[in-house]
């Protein structure tokens, strides 16, 4: 990739996708599933660019969303609606009438508030809605903690006791439907035990559930599966699908996954231009137009991402690569022994299409940067570069 070339076109901080990539990955989970019906319901929330989405859409992909502005994303790339599914745990009326409204696949409820007000708002608009309940199979999943999401202290989903009583009531309700179970325990998931466990505890939950013809056809198994950022071994398609399947014989249950990170994430870069270094006695800084307001992750939650100076080779002293924010968490790697680099040259942060442009903000009044795919060899636009005017428009008028 000419990254160059791409820096001068485009300008930097800049985030690159590779198009063809994506659909590499979104064909390998889809494949590994071959042996039963499956929808992979891209989680939009990794990145949720239109280009990116109307892709993923062309590939067969459903869409997870987490609020009615990424169910209007879904549908406006050309998603339908029968492949959208609506997650999320605060979801207000409007969000839940309008996906009704949108005839979605379904609602994921995960608590019994939510439940009645669903069940309330499907009556008022005389529309009966399809749901699925989010278990809380009381995993640890054994990530990150800000990412890990199935353990009874989490704010997700319903214990599998509340889970038994909705799908009762949904039963008896002329107003729900239920028809899936949904699961989720975390992100960035590299460890397959607790994947197999909690589905396991689902199927089993979902096979209860046949018995007391509670006719549950789509087994939702939330999203998670991990990436290589540094060092981590991931786990093969195939083996998270086996995995999974090995726990649903006699069923018939769809499966439905929604990744975000496995489809996205490696085939994303960052490119950012250094600025200055700046060496102290305690420490070298490489100092980036980049900064966490573009990638959050190493900020948030001590990620790792390699960094690497473009066309050049070689180690330095140990060096941090900060941006210009004013905050001491204001870095996107630390201690990396990279090459001296001089002003102008370009660096790039691997591993960051999922969670990056996605997570970034205005914050220190810095416009949200460009994004670019890369298709059979040619580059595009997909988001301009954020300009001045366009992030005071809100205000103005108020002056
Ligand atoms: N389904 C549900 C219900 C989820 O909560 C999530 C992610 C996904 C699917 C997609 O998970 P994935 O396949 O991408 O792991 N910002 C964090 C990740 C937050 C994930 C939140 N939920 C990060 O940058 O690591």
């Amino acid at each position: 990739m000419d990254y160059q070339k791409l820096a001068q076109r485009y300008d930097t901080p800049l985030y690159i996708y590779d198009f063809n990539q994506i659909k590499a990955n979104y064909n390998a989970l889809k494949q590994a599933f071959k042996a039963r019906k499956s929808l992979i319901a891209y989680a939009v929330k990794a990145n949720s660019n239109l280009s990116l989405l109307k892709l993923l859409g062309q590939l067969g992909s459903g869409a997870d969303c987490v609020s009615i502005g990424e169910v209007r994303r879904a549908l406006l790339a050309g998603i339908p609606n029968y492949k959208i599914i609506f997650s999320g745990v605060g979801k207000r009326d409007d969000e839940i009438a309008e996906a009704m409204e949108k005839e979605i696949l379904y609602i994921n409820i995960e608590s019994e508030a939510e439940f009645h007000r669903v069940e309330e708002i499907a009556q008022k608009l005389g529309i009966p809605m399809r749901i699925g309940v989010r278990v809380n199979p009381n995993i640890d999943p054994k990530t990150h903690p800000y990412i890990s999401t199935g353990l009874l202290e989490s704010k997700f989903g319903v214990d599998i006791p509340t889970a038994q009583r909705l799908y009762l009531l949904a039963k008896k309700s002329p107003w729900l439907e239920p028809v899936a179970i949904h699961f989720h325990i975390g992100s960035q998931l590299t460890d397959l035990g607790p994947i197999k466990e909690a589905s396991q505890i689902v199927a089993d939950l979902a096979r209860q559930l046949h018995r007391l013809d509670i006719d549950i056809r789509f087994f939702d198994v939330g999203g998670g599966l991990g990436i290589r950022y540094k060092d981590e071994e991931p786990i093969a398609p195939y083996d998270y699908a086996q995995a999974i399947l090995s726990t649903l014989s006699g069923t018939d249950m769809t499966i439905v996954c929604e990744p975000g990170r496995f489809i996205v994430g490696n085939a994303g870069v960052f490119l950012t231009r250094v600025l200055y270094e700046k060496e102290t006695p305690a420490k070298r800084f490489i100092i980036v137009d980049g900064a966490m307001n573009d990638l959050l992750r190493p900020s948030l939650y001590n990620a790792y991402h390699e960094v690497e100076v473009v066309g050049k080779e070689g180690e330095g002293r140990p060096a941090d690569v900060v941006g210009p924010v004013c905050e001491s968490g204001d870095f996107l790697a630390k201690d990396r022994p990279l090459p001296p680099t001089e002003h102008g040259d370009l660096i790039l942060v691997k591993s960051a299409g999922a969670y990056g442009f996605a997570m970034s903000s205005n914050y220190n009044s810095r416009p949200r940067p460009a994004e670019v795919a890369i298709e059979d060899g040619r580059d595009r636009l997909i988001r301009e570069r954020e300009s001045f005017e366009y992030m005071i428009e809100k205000e103005v008028r108020f002056l």
